[in-house]
This record gives structure tokens, sequence and C-alpha cells, in this order.
């Protein structure tokens, strides 16, 4: 669906709001020049951090050692610790080849763990599942479980079994777990509950995703999560990293690498950064981490548009929601990516949908020209995040000197957000120069197409993968 033109409606606009307007476009815009200039300095990034000495992404190899071949077999369980919710998954990988059964539970992840402590974390995940065991498998006498957990949070992993958090992402702030491998603590929890169940494989979101969407799509080249979070993961060869050259392994054999690009950008280099980007890095529990992601996630993207409104409605000359109670409109992250999605999606010319919106949400009648402003404010803020975000897929495809394939690519803000994808789609087309008709999506040379559900198949697909390596005597 093509984004709706609202060419015209900007006629009853008075003068002030439309010079603000101008200036928020002046602020969001990202011309064709500059995605090339940030993909070019991305994939220079991508490159150092596989050195030795590193950079600013963390590139971090995850032990998930190539793609499945469809043959795998077996019954894992696979767990998500997201953002909101907290998964479940039973996947049998069943004899006929690329089929598989899948039984799922979803638990809610309470707003407070986030930013409890780290007892009360692994208890509440360990809970959820003795509480799936039990419900799916009453009174019966298992065998291990081999699970695949899908930790979705930047990892430093000397085997795939093991995983140092190297910092929280994505708003988590619970003390002491960072610079601490979370496995020990996670299968104490799960024995202090006598559970049948051994953790085969710590898994990125980005990992499972890829090797989710390999497992039905040969073509597939890289994993990618547009969400509360972004980031991507693709497979390298050995000898193409630099910084396992001192652990021997066969040059050949491919290993996905986890980018962790949520934080490119870091020393703010080429990323044009509004000041609102910078209040909300500055607020957030790292200031100074994730700048890219802190620019086009769905966590923050709500956020930004809260902060723009504020400023426009707290200048000297107040342009908007004069004498107006904003006081709802004053709390942190109380806007999230699905507000802007609404209304982004009000399909009326007058945009009454947006105006209830605000009237409902947050107690502020808009004006007709105080719509139009939020309107194009939210299409400036979605646009950015679109185009922003394929840079990084960009900047993997001249890293590798890929022209061809498809992306696998899973989140709320991909699944959700109104003409993302063809946002995305327009703006790797003007990046990689495709001839004029081509950057629809479809048919592209790069596509990105909804992927296969990593956090389940692709979890349990990778512990597969691992039992297999193990069983063969391979590292
Ligand atoms: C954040 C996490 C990363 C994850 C991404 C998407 O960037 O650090 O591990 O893949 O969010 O969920």
């Amino acid at each position: 669906k093509k984004p709706p033109s609202r060419k015209g409606s900007m006629a009853d606009v008075p003068q002030d709001l439309l010079s603000q307007i101008e200036r928020l476009e002046e602020l969001f815009v990202v011309p064709t020049e500059k995605l090339k200039e940030i993909t070019d300095h991305f994939a220079k990034e991508l490159t150092k951090g596989l050195t030795v000495e590193g950079g600013t992404i963390p590139m971090n190899p995850t032990w998930c050692m190539g793609f499945p071949d469809g043959n795998e077999t077996g019954t894992f369980l696979a767990l998500d610790m997201g953002g909101t919710n907290l998964r479940v998954c039973e996947v049998t990988l069943t004899e006929e080849k690329g089929e598989f059964d899948i039984i799922q539970s979803k638990y809610k992840m309470p707003e407070e763990l986030k930013t409890g402590t780290a007892d009360e974390l692994w208890n509440y995940v360990a809970d959820c599942l003795e509480q799936f065991v039990e419900y799916h498998h009453e009174n019966e006498k298992l065998d291990q479980l081999p699970l695949g957990f899908t930790f979705s949070y930047p990892a430093t992993q000397d085997y795939i079994d093991h995983g140092v958090l190297q910092r929280w992402t994505k708003g988590f702030d619970i003390d002491g777990v960072e610079g601490k491998d979370v496995v020990p603590p996670f299968e104490a929890a799960l024995a202090a509950r006598g559970l049948p169940i051994k953790l085969t494989a710590l898994v990125n979101d980005t990992t499972g995703t890829l090797i989710a969407s390999a497992y039905t799509d040969t073509a597939m080249k890289v994993g990618c999560i547009f969400g509360t979070g972004c980031n991507a993961a693709y497979m390298e060869n050995c000898g193409s990293i630099p910084k396992l050259a001192h652990m021997n392994l066969d040059p050949n054999l491919p290993m996905a690498i986890n980018c962790e690009y949520g934080a490119f950008d870091n020393e703010h280099v080429v990323l044009p950064r509004t000041p609102f980007d910078i209040i909300i890095d500055k607020e957030s529990p790292r200031p100074g981490q994730q700048a890219f992601e802190k620019m086009i996630a769905g966590l923050y993207l709500g956020e930004i548009f809260r902060l723009v409104l504020l400023d426009l409605h707290t200048q000297t000359e107040c342009t908007i929601f004069v004498d107006q109670d904003v006081s709802k409109l004053k709390k942190a992250y109380s806007l999230d990516a699905g507000f802007l999605a609404a209304i982004e999606e009000d399909p009326f010319e007058n945009l009454s949908e947006t105006e209830d919106l605000f009237k409902n949400t947050l107690g502020i009648l808009a004006k007709k020209p105080e719509l139009e402003l939020i309107r194009r404010l939210a299409e400036l803020i979605g646009t950015r995040a679109a185009r922003l975000s394929a840079c990084g897929v960009a900047a993997i495809a001249k890293k590798k000197g890929w022209e061809e394939f498809h992306v696998g690519a899973d989140g709320s803000v991909f699944n959700k957000y109104p003409h993302f994808k063809l946002r995305g789609a327009q703006a790797l087309k003007e990046i990689l120069d495709w001839p004029e008709s081509k950057g629809k999506g479809k048919n592209d040379p790069i596509e990105i197409l909804p992927a296969e559900d990593g956090s389940g198949v692709g979890a349990a697909l990778i512990a597969a993968l691992t039992l297999k390596r193990v069983q063969d005597g391979n590292v």
C-alpha cells in the first residue's frame, strides 16, 4: 500500500506552524547522499568489529556454525525472553524434511522485572518454564529436554551454552548481571525446581531469525529484527574473523555473527542526531550506548515524538496546544510506537481518529492545523526509522559484496508499523543505486521478507545443530 498523499491539506495551516514543520523536516529527513555516507561508514565499522582491536559494533561470534539442511529431528524447548512477553515453545522437528510441530505458551513479562533484581528475573523465567512443563506434560516422566534460550542482548560467547552479558539494552537495567555469564544463575533456578531441562544453546533473536528463515529459503543470508530494538545477524567464515584467529578454527567453517549493530555510531561520527535523540540518550539507563538503535527502534519512536511535541508546546511562543493541559504528555515513555502507527494509519481526510486519540489518551484537544503537524511529525519519525534501518542491511551487503539475497525480518515495527517495508525498500534502492523500476520491495535484488519464527523454531534448530555437532565430535 502506498503512503497516502496529503498534498493540499496544509493549505489551512498558519505560517508559524508551517515554519515549524519545515524545521522538523530539516531535522528528520535523511537524503540519499546521507544514507550512502552512513552505509559506507557502517560497512567499515562492521569489518572493524571483527578485528582483534575491535570497534564500536560488537560483532559477536555466536558458535552457531552453519545452516540447517532440513534433516534435523527431535524435540526441543525454546524460551524467548523478549521485552513484553516471555514465550515458551516445544518444537518437534519431524522426519519429514523441513517440517515441524510447535506448541507454545505466552506469559506476560512484568514491567518491574526489567529494573528489578537478577534473582527475581531468573526465578520468574524458571517459574514460566515450570508452568509450561506441568501444563503440557502433567504426570509424565520426562527425559532431559534440550533448550534453546533466545536471550536478545549483547553477549560474549566462548561457546554456545555460555554468554557473558556485555550490557543491557532496550531499557533493561538489572543489577549484577552485566559482565557475568547468564547461564549458571539461569540453570540454578531450573535445578531448584527440579526441571528436566538442559540449556543447549544461548541464542540471539537475530541469529534465530537467520537460521529459521534459511530453513525454508536458501536465499536467506541475513536475519534482522526491527522491533523494540534493532539488530542483524549473518554468516561469516571463521577465516574472516580475525578476532578468532587464535583458536585455529577451520577457516572455511561458517559462523553466525550477531552484529549488535544497534551500537553503530556510538561515537557520533555520522548519524544525523537531533536534539531529541540526544535527550533520549541522556535520560536512558545506558547513556552513550545504542546510538543507532535509539534513533530507529520501536522502544524510542513514541518517545521522540512526545519530546518534539512537548518542545513545540513549551517554546516561548508556545506554538501548539495553547491553554491545554499537557500533564499527560509530560510523562516519559507514555506513547509507544503503536500510538505513532495509529496516527499514520488514520485514513480520514480530517484526521478524526488522531483527534480522538489525542483527546482520549492525552486529554488534549488538538486543532485542525495541529493535527496536520502531528501527522507530518509521525511520518517524519517513521520514515527516518525505516530509511536508517535500511543502512544496516545495505552495509552488510557492501561488506560481504553480496548483490542478490533475501533478508528475513521480524519484530513489531517491521510487522506492524505502516509503510515501514516500502520506505525501507525505497531507501535500499537509493543507497544501492538500483535502476528506476526497482525499489518496491518485491523482486528487488535484496528483498526483506517476513521471517519464520526465529525465537521458537530458530532457537530449536540451533539447539539441534549444536547437539549434532557434539555427537559428531566437532567444535
Ligand atoms: C537489542 C539487543 C540485541 C537484539 C535487538 C533486537 O539491540 O541488544 O541483542 O537482537 O535488540 O531485539
